[in-house]
């Protein structure tokens, strides 16, 4: 058990010794300090779909634009609509009916590209984001009228203000009634299918509470890889493993790079059972395998050994053949036993 948890085991022990009243209160004093008002107001900063939090002030369009173009441009273009560093921000597929129902229709076509304008339903969205997160290389470094004023300049961008609008918290809400995808934050639907079933359904339920455990969510052919591949960043035991996201192909290409030892194949086809980099195991070892072959062009040659074994250039224990393993590990571990370095 760890010496955190005997400490709270401990002291609940003790707390139900004593009286209630009399001492919980006082054990408790010890603990921290009341949280001073700069503390919580440096962290109360979110601002909320009803523009709760929201610091008064304005920005014009026209500012918004000097300021982009000094902050801003750099990474996501003159127009917002780069996708150097992260998908366009604004345009994309909005169209006069969208802006008239407040829903986006072309979000539920999986070959449209999404900006952020098409998809954001909230305004105070993208006011707290800028005001939070951008930009990117210097976070909360933006002015209050700043934030008003860059906001102003990518609903411009995106036609929903004219280029002589000046935004403020009292015009905002009014704002918030043109935004195009307005309509388009529901919760009847899967997380990657819009036209599934959702995947948690809230309750008010607090005990014996039914839990539906069919899975009705998958991630679709295009959104496979959108966040890198899954099993490289996800621990590969437990329960949960990271599925692999990324196309095989991809996957050779990581595994490609010679003299970096290809730990990862080298352990998931067993390999490492029987060798280790120094010192004989059941086989040689790599360094030894490497030395021996060094200057060689053993390339060819280690490729078809490790996957269809042998006996007797080494004594008179075999290897057995790695049949299982696939073109991407063979090549990648070839490689590198291969690599005069
Ligand atoms: C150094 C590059 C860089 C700069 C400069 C930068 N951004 Fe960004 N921006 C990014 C990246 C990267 C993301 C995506 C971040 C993520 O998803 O975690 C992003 C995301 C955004 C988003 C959110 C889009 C969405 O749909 O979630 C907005 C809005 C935004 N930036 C506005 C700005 C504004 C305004 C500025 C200037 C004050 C700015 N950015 C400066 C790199 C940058
Ligand atoms: C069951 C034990 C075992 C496993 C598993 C095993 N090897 Fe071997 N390996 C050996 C033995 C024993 C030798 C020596 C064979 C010989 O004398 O030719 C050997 C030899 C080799 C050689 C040298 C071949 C030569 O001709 O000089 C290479 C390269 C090699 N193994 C790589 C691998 C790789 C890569 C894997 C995993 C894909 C692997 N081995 C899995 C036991 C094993």
């Amino acid at each position: 058990m760890c010496s955190l948890a005997k400490t709270l085991l401990a002291g609940m022990a003790l707390l139900s010794t004593v009286t209630f009243a009399s001492s919980y209160p006082e054990a408790l004093n010890q603990l921290g300090r009341v949280a001073t008002d700069a503390e919580v107001a440096a962290w109360d900063i979110d601002v909320r779909p009803d523009f709760k939090g929201l610091p008064v002030g304005s920005g014009s369009v026209e500012d918004g634009e000097a300021i982009w173009l000094d902050k801003c441009a750099v990474c996501h273009g003159d127009f917002g609509d780069s996708n150097e560093v992260f998908s366009p921000l604004v345009l994309g597929s909005i169209t006069p009916e969208d802006m008239e129902s407040g829903r986006v229709a072309a979000l539920t076509d999986a070959a449209v590209v999404r900006t952020t304008l098409m998809k954001v339903a909230t305004l105070s969205t993208i006011w707290d984001y800028i005001n939070r997160a951008m930009p990117w290389n210097a976070p909360k470094s933006l002015e209050v009228d700043e934030v008003y004023a860059l906001t102003a300049y990518l609903l411009h961008l995106g036609y929903i203000v004219e280029y002589d609008f000046v935004l403020s918290n009292e015009n905002i809400n009014d704002v918030q009634a043109q935004m195009p995808n307005r309509n388009g934050m529901t919760t009847d639907h899967g997380l990657w299918s819009v036209s599934g079933t959702p995947d948690v359904v809230g309750s008010g339920c607090t005990s014996d509470c039914k839990v539906d455990t069919t899975v009705t969510s998958f991630i679709p052919a295009y959104a496979m890889n959108a966040h890198g591949n899954l099993k490289d960043q996800v621990r590969d035991y437990g329960p949960f493993p990271g599925i692999q996201t990324a196309p095989e192909s991809d996957a050779a290409e990581v595994a490609a790079p010679t003299n970096v030892i290809p730990e990862q194949a080298l352990i998931s086809n067993g390999c490492t059972g029987c060798h280790k980099q120094e010192g004989q195991l059941v086989g040689p070892s790599f360094n030894d395998i490497m030395a021996r072959y060094k200057g060689q062009d053993a390339f060819e040659y280690l490729k078809g050994k490790v996957k269809n074994g042998g006996s007797g250039v080494w004594g008179s224990m075999a290897m057995p053949p790695m049949s299982q393993i696939d073109d991407s590990a063979l090549q990648a571990i070839a490689e590198w036993l291969a690599a005069d370095n």
